[in-house]
């Protein structure tokens, strides 16, 4: 008992670690205080799915549950039913609960879309929507998705057309856009609440992301410099096993520090890919390059400061919005661990 003591601290690694508990071992060393997931309350009457996500995680978001098509699809009848699911079971687990989203050009519901609204209908709508959340939320979400998606894909990477972007003047009639209408209500709504810009294809300011990364990183000073209030940046990072750029990440990231904001990565897969491509070979040594990669990324946050949470969309392969046979998450299809979950603990534990 003594000798298997003495070894598991000699060599940092104790069979019973989870992501949470070596992270709050080592608070200290580092300002990321979060390694999340996302999860879905549909699979809460699993037993497995519960306990490996509150073993593991000490940060959960919902996946759909709390967007505007799940939390307002009656125009003015709010249901907060399912995402306070997900609120609740982060409160019961001593998790930390992050709100995701207000505001996103798809995936609304048709009333909304196809609705017959002005410019200062969309504003009413817009700030009516991110203020009942935020407040019902008060004192319960770490931080909320504000605008989820705004840019486009390609130069010159203005705002994406959407709904929203019929929003031509704020209330006050000043000329701005739907993201100074969101965030501005979210911060009189609940002025603790940290508020954030989440965004794919965006995560290295170098390689092919570099020109959607800038766009973003240029849009968010902006924002700040007009004094629009934002507190973080949320990099989704839905990649591949081939991902080549966390030197571009972590410039990435200090450059949102320098700017005073947090970076959460929020929605991190690793498909089981080639190099550039999707042809998927899964095989051991995949396993072991994707676990190589969940590890260098994790470690990547945890160097820098500006990075404070590290979060995975889903956990289990069992239950992804990726196709079967991807595998791209840390615990397989039966929560057995992969590869990923040693290497991240490795890293956490060695820290
Ligand atoms: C985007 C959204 C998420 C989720 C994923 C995939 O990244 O931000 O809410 O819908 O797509 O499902």
């Amino acid at each position: 008992m003594k000798l298997l003591l003495a070894t598991s601290i000699l060599t940092g690694v104790s069979g019973s670690e989870t992501f949470r508990d070596a992270l709050s071992n080592i608070s200290g060393k580092t300002t990321t205080k979060y390694v999340g997931a996302a999860v879905n309350e549909g699979f809460f009457d699993d037993a497995h799915y519960k306990e490996t996500s509150s073993d593991y995680y000490n940060l959960v978001t919902a996946e759909n549950s709390c967007k505007f098509s799940a939390v307002q699809k009656t125009q003015g009848t709010f249901d907060f039913a399912s995402c306070d699911q997900v609120a609740q079971f982060a409160e019961d687990n001593d998790m930390a609960f992050r709100g995701h989203n207000t505001c996103w050009g798809v995936y609304n519901p048709s009333w909304l879309d196809n609705g017959n609204f002005t410019s200062s209908d969309f504003v009413g709508i817009l700030e009516n929507h991110v203020t009942t959340v935020l407040d019902h939320y008060q004192g319960k979400a770490v931080a909320w998705d504000i605008v989820n998606e705004a840019i486009s894909d390609s130069a010159p990477y203005d705002f994406k057309a959407n709904t929203w972007n019929n929003i031509t003047a704020d209330a006050d009639g000043i000329n701005t856009n739907y993201i100074d209408v969101a965030f501005r209500a979210a911060r009189k709504a609940d002025p603790n609440a940290k508020l954030f810009y989440n965004d794919y294809n965006v995560a290295s300011s170098q390689g092919w992301s570099q020109g959607k990364s800038d766009a973003m990183y240029n849009m968010v000073k902006s924002m700040l410099d007009r004094g629009v209030p934002i507190d973080g940046v949320g990099l989704q990072m839905h990649v591949g096993t081939g991902y080549d750029l966390v030197d571009g990440v972590i410039a990435n990231m200090e450059r949102y520090g320098a700017l005073g904001l947090e970076v959460h990565i929020t929605e991190l897969d690793l498909v089981c890919s080639q190099k550039n491509g999707y042809d998927c070979v899964w095989s051991d040594d995949m396993e072991q390059q994707q676990g190589e990669l969940y590890a260098t990324l994790l470690k990547a946050c945890l160097d820098t400061d500006a990075c404070t949470n590290f979060e995975t969309w889903g956990f289990t392969d069992a239950h992804s919005w990726l196709e079967d046979g991807t595998h791209p998450l840390p615990f397989d299809e039966n929560y057995n661990q992969k590869k990923a979950v040693g290497s991240m603990l490795d890293i956490l534990t060695g820290y």
